[in-house]
This record gives C-alpha cells, structure tokens and sequence, in this order.
C-alpha cells in the first residue's frame, strides 16, 4: 500500500490485513503500562487538517507516538495557509522538510487524492483523514474491525447506515468496505439525504427505519451535517426534514432500540448529536460499541502507519 485514500477500490486482501495488523496490535499493547513500540522510529507524520476533529487528529497523533514515530500537527488556522499559500505548495514544504507520511482532512472532496499526485516525486505517503462528503476510509476501517470484534466475520451479515448520507463521507466509506468484506448494506434514509447516485451504489435503499431493524446485525447511526447544508448553521437550520421530524422518523431511541435483535450493535462515528440522531439511553448503553470505535481507531490507525511506513518491520517489534 503506498497511500490510503479511499475504500473503494481497497481490495479485501489489503482491508482484512490491515485489520489483522490492527487486532494483533491491540493484543500487543493490551494492558501494558508504557505503550511504546520501537516500529517506525525515525520516521515522521505529519498531519494536516483543514477542518475541525477531535477523533482522528488525536487518535492519529497517538498511533504515531505509540509506535516512536516523530510526528508534527499542522492546522490550517496556525499555519502559513493562514496567509494564502496553497495545498500544493504546503504539502510541497511538508514533503520537502522530510515528511514521509501527511494525513490529511480537506474539505474539498478529492483533496487527498489531489496531494498523493504532487507527493509522487517525494515519494511520501498521503492518508486521506476525510475529504468533503467523498471518504474517511480510516473511519470504515476502525468500524470494521468494531464490528469483526462484535460480531465475527462480516460475511453475509446486514448492517443499516441510518440519516445523512448525502453528506456522509462515512457512509460512502462504509458502504464500499463493507461490501468488499461481504455483508450487506442497507442505507436508511429520507430522500433528501441519499446522494443522487444512489442506485448505482451497492446497496438496498429504505426510508423506513422501524421495518429495517429486526433484520439488522449492526445499526450506524450517521451525524447529521448542518454545515453542509445549505444555509444550515446549526441542526434543524435549513433542511427537510426539519430535526424534530428528522428525529421522530430516523433517531435511535429506545423503543427502537428494543426491535433490534439481541446481538446487534450500535454504531456513531462521532461527534454525536444526543437526542437528535442518537438518545443517550442508547449511546451509553452495552449494544453501543462508540467507545470501542475511538479505542480501535488507534489501533487501526497504527496499522495503516505500518503498512504505509514500516517496510520489513514487524509490526509489533
Ligand atoms: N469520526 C470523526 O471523523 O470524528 P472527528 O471529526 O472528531 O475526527
């Protein structure tokens, strides 16, 4: 793997080794006081992110330091985009400071792909953190490998992605891994936040979340993205449904929680929005694995760093 920077087209091979890399690593470090791996000392991570996170910037940030990577957080607001230089040129300066890794979260959908080009001569290795509503592909990778934990193989297994898909680059992650290791998706949804090529997605499509549930082995509760909607500064702003009809139609609460089978689990990428999309009384419950996803994140992101970077290394030594 040269670059991560989308799902679509990760061939199972790779996605189940990453996986593999990443439970391996969870085992390594399990209860061990000092997580420190000697892995990719001497190599450097930079990550760049031009738009806000807390999830992927920090559980990045430890993936690297865990295993004695050097790495380097850039924000747009401090940095010399600030005074209008460009991506180009700041992944350019990055790669030329010595770089061997950027990470970065765009909001323009094809930014990271944009960056893997202009980083070929250096030869360093761009992830994409999430690119516009396009893909967060380490996000579909640390689901899976929650839901491998949960739930086993993936194999044949229907697992819902509830809300705003339109602009979920999430869900699109999602929907492309998730096929690639064998299970069904269905995307549920008003009509007005599923993207307009949807059928061409490999997917079913229902807008009744109510009849879906009883066949389901996972539920992923999307977020709902008022700052990409137009004119929507805040949930509820300006979109249809509105967040109260939103909510009553498509909100994981409790009385929804209990058509669930048994064995099914509750997913949110985060941040949540508690009582719009998701109640607390489910968030926090023993069906919810969202904890698990952010402790997995690390986890599987050390994976990727390895695979990207380590060469013949193994990755637990
Ligand atoms: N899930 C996710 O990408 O969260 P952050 O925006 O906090 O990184």
């Amino acid at each position: 793997m040269k670059h991560l920077l989308a799902t679509d087209g990760l061939d199972a091979a790779t996605a189940t080794a990453v996986l593999d890399t990443a439970d391996e690593l969870k085992r390594t470090l399990l209860g061990r006081e000092v997580k420190k791996l000697p892995t990719l000392r001497g190599r450097t991570v930079v990550t760049m992110f031009y738009e806000n996170s807390t999830r992927t910037r920090v559980s990045f940030e430890i993936a690297g330091k865990w295993m004695s990577a050097d790495v380097i957080n850039v924000s747009a607001a401090s940095s010399s985009v600030g005074k209008g230089e460009s991506l180009r040129d700041t992944a350019l300066t990055l790669a030329a400071a010595g770089a061997d890794c950027v990470i970065v979260r765009h909001p323009a959908s094809g930014a990271a792909h944009r960056l893997s080009g202009w980083l070929a001569e250096a030869g360093t290795a761009v992830v994409n953190a999430g690119d516009g509503t396009h893909e967060h592909p380490t996000q579909a990778l640390l689901d899976a490998a929650t839901l491998r934990e949960r739930l086993g193989s993936l194999a044949g297994r229907r697992i819902a992605i509830v809300g705003d898909v339109l602009h979920s680059r999430v869900a699109r992650s999602n929907v492309h891994l998730l096929n690639t290791l064998g299970a069904e998706v269905v995307l549920v949804a008003p009509p007005t936040l599923l993207p307009p090529g949807v059928r061409s997605l490999p997917v079913t499509v229902s807008h009744d979340l109510d009849s879906e549930l009883p066949a389901l082995d996972a539920v992923m509760m999307l977020r709902v993205q008022a700052e990409r909607m137009n004119g929507g500064d805040a949930p509820g702003g300006n979109f249809f449904p509105s967040a109260r009809e939103y909510s009553i139609s498509y909100g994981l609460n409790e009385r929804r929680m209990s058509l669930l089978p048994e064995h099914a689990v509750v997913l949110h990428p985060g941040p949540m929005l508690r009582g719009m999309e998701i109640g607390s009384a489910v968030a926090d419950s023993p069906r919810s694995a969202i904890t698990e996803q952010v402790r997995n994140g690390v986890h599987v992101r050390m994976a990727v760093l390895y695979h990207l970077l380590a060469g013949e290394e193994e990755p637990t030594t």
